[in-house]
């Protein structure tokens, strides 16, 4: 019985009794063949002015032209108009013809018009004498890979800014509730000692009324501030960590707009790190902040369990829902910020709603990306 790994030949295709060669293979038309079918590269020939000769599968695929529609014709047909202007395709051809070869990145224009972004080799053939007698060209359409690297970019970049968002809100919390808070509980101390002063020096006390009037302002805007800060950045995140910070967001939520939410926490937050625990508040606090503001809904349900090696969190509302199918607008930004968070930790969201059904954000987080 013969094994995978096994690299005799089978005996229906041994070779006959004198190891004699009978197969008809002839390298120029095999290699023709095989040119001819490759799919993923554009090969072709160019003559020595630059005129198509020869065209294959992959330069079909890729540029859209039949071969009868393109051989014969410049090969400039394939330059935007504002590389035709600068003269580079001739300067291709000069530079390949000088240098033995020349390569490129650039933009390509397909029969419809439209562009691709394509890498390109061209090589100067010659004959015996060593007279030009034209030039081999491969390209390939690297668009894919370009739109991943801008994609890849454009993540690094929102990562980038979320991080110095955490810490401008940070930095302005710390700002808020060392500085302002501080200098406010001095002027109210200040405005007691002057009150004791007065009362000292013989003032009657409902003459005082104006300040302590001053003061259970100044009490005002120290709650103001503590909370703003707090929104900015819950000390409690850093304090007591992810979960409890999120029973305070909870009862936060409950107290401020009478929102019924339930919290059903399983599991131990071991594995979060600081940076992943503030993307999880963060990921609660918007989807809470977009059932007050869209979901109208009596319920909310929000579910974190840990399993062997990952985290599941659900926030389930039983409000009016939307059509997650329709565009999105362009000035909403939380959803899209949601899914890139738990990208970043590695991780998988879903978003299920339809009109008058809820709203339900499933995430999935791997262990191992969250410390
Ligand atoms: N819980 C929900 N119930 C109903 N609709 C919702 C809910 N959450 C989100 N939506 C819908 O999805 C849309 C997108 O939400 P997203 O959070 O991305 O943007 P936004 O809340 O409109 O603006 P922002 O950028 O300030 O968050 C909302 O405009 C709303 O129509
Ligand atoms: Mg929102």
């Amino acid at each position: 019985m013969r094994s995978s790994c096994d690299s005799s030949p089978p005996a229906d295709r041994a070779p006959p009794g004198d190891g004699a060669v009978t197969s008809a293979f002839t390298p120029d038309a095999h290699f023709r063949l095989l040119v001819e079918s490759v799919e993923d590269y554009a090969i072709f020939l160019l003559d020595a002015q630059g005129n198509v000769g020869t065209w294959n599968n992959g330069a079909r695929r890729i540029k859209g032209y039949e071969a009868h529609e393109i051989i014969g014709r410049h090969f400039s047909a394939f330059y935007p108009p504002e590389d035709i202007a600068a003269r580079k395709p001739q300067k291709e051809l000069d530079t390949a013809a000088r240098a033995g070869r020349v390569e490129d990145e650039g933009w390509r224009v397909r029969k419809d018009g439209s562009r691709f972004w394509a890498n390109v080799v061209v090589t100067a053939l010659r004959d015996a004498k060593g007279e030009l007698i034209g030039f081999a060209k491969v390209t390939r359409d690297m668009t894919d890979r370009l739109r991943l690297a801008e994609l890849q970019h454009a993540r690094d970049l929102s990562a980038h800014v979320q991080a110095a968002l955490e810490d401008e809100r940070t930095s302005i919390a710390r700002e808020l509730h060392d500085d302002l808070g501080q200098q406010l509980a001095s002027l109210k101390m200040q405005i007691a000692a002057l009150d004791a002063e007065r009362v000292g020096a013989g003032f009657a006390r409902h003459s005082l009324r104006d300040t302590q009037g001053i003061q259970a302002q100044i009490d005002t805007v120290i709650a103001s501030v503590r909370r703003i800060a707090a929104g900015l950045r819950p000390p409690v995140l850093d304090d007591l960590g992810l979960f409890a910070a999120i029973e305070w967001l909870v009862s936060d939520f409950r107290r401020r707009y009478g929102l019924a939410v339930t919290l059903d926490i399983s599991g131990d937050e071991v594995g979060f790190g600081p940076d992943a625990s503030m993307s999880v508040f963060r990921l609660v606090q918007e989807a809470l902040t977009n059932v007050v503001r869209h979901a109208d809904a009596s319920k909310v349900r929000i579910a974190i369990r840990c399993a062997k090696d990952r985290y599941t969190l659900t926030i389930q509302d039983d409000g009016r829902g939307a059509n997650l199918a329709g565009p999105r607008a362009a000035n909403a930004f939380g959803l899209l910020g949601m899914g890139e968070r738990v990208r970043q930790l590695g991780g998988v969201i879903a978003f299920q709603s339809s009109p008058g059904e809820g709203f339900r954000i499933s995430v999935d987080l791997p262990l191992n990306g969250l410390g």
